[in-house]
């Protein structure tokens, strides 16, 4: 796809690679629908962009009056939209049970359920194009189970089969459907634990640009699925054909994994559980 001209919605567009990504895809003459929660950030990056043909919405995803602003805004647009990167996205890392019920619902909408609504309603704007494209952020974790990670790499996980399901559902359609999975970047989604853990275990911790020159080399060459980074494509080949090879792996890592969960856990194990059942478990 010829970037230039078309009119894209960018979901989390006030995050690290979100941010990073508008600018990509602004100098490649692309029109953006800006979508996050915080009006300032929005205002800001449009400020910085300084290019009339972009807009923002300010909205939460996980509200269905977020989706709708987001859809209203669109249906109001001169033209139909040519594509949608569903990029929104927050993390937890956590032991499963130091992870509370609301902490695990709000991962889990941001990271599937709301991607696959938003989808859902600009479908029909999509498909008035001759040419649409959707582009769905996954992850290094939606291919490779990681520990303290249970929620993130669930919700990834999911997030890639519905790329891959809807990826075949539209096959006789003019709307195509993409994967970018990034490995570590640096951006505020991690919190210093996540970092600190990383440079022990010496991870490669990409710049949001990264990510979003190969947002752009994807969305032009149209190619099915990206997975940023090496060693980590090969790893997520193994994972497949071997896992029990990356099972005794990260069996290796635990023990350091472990010393970098940031709440003690003697005390916050399964926060949904009162005192007495916990004594009990
Ligand atoms: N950073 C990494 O290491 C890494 C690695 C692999 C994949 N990824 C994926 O890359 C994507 C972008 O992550 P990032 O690192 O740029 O994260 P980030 O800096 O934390 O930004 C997250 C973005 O999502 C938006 N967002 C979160 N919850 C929302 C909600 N309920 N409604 C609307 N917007 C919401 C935030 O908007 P506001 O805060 O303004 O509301 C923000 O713009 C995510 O899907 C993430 O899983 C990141």
């Amino acid at each position: 796809m010829n970037l230039s001209g078309k009119q894209l919605v960018l979901t989390g567009a006030t995050g690290g690679i979100g941010a990073a990504m508008a600018r990509r895809l602004s100098e490649r003459g692309a029109a953006l629908v800006l979508l996050g929660r915080n009006r300032e950030r929005l205002d800001n990056l449009l400020r910085e962009l300084d290019q009339p043909r972009h807009s923002y919405v300010a909205g939460d995803l996980s509200d269905a009056a977020g989706r709708r602003a987001l859809v209203e805004h669109c249906r109001a647009l001169p033209l139909p939209i040519d594509g949608l990167i569903n990029n929104a996205g927050t993390s937890v890392f956590a032991p499963i049970d130091a992870t509370g019920a609301d902490e695990l619902q709000a991962l889990l909408t941001i990271n599937l359920l709301v991607p696959m609504l938003v989808t859902r309603d600009l479908l029909p704007l999509l498909r008035r194009r001759d040419r649409a494209i959707i582009v769905n952020v996954g992850s290094t974790f939606g291919s490779i189970g990681y520990p303290g990670f249970t929620g993130y790499c669930a919700s990834k996980f999911g997030l890639r089969g519905f790329s891959e399901a809807l990826r075949r559902e539209l096959a006789n359609s003019s709307v195509s459907v993409h994967y970018l999975a990034p490995r570590a970047t640096h951006t505020g989604l991690n919190s210093p634990s996540v970092d600190a853990l990383n440079a022990a275990l010496g991870n490669a911790i990409d710049d949001p640009r990264l990510v979003a020159d190969a947002l752009v080399t994807l969305l032009e060459s149209e190619s099915k699925a990206h997975y940023i980074g090496w060693p980590e494509g090969l790893f997520v080949r193994l994972n497949h054909l071997l896992p029990s090879l990356i099972d005794n792996a990260l069996k290796k890592q635990l023990d350091t994994i472990r010393s970098f969960f940031p709440h003690k856990l003697s005390t916050k194990k399964n926060p949904d559980l009162t005192s007495s059942q916990r004594d009990l478990s």
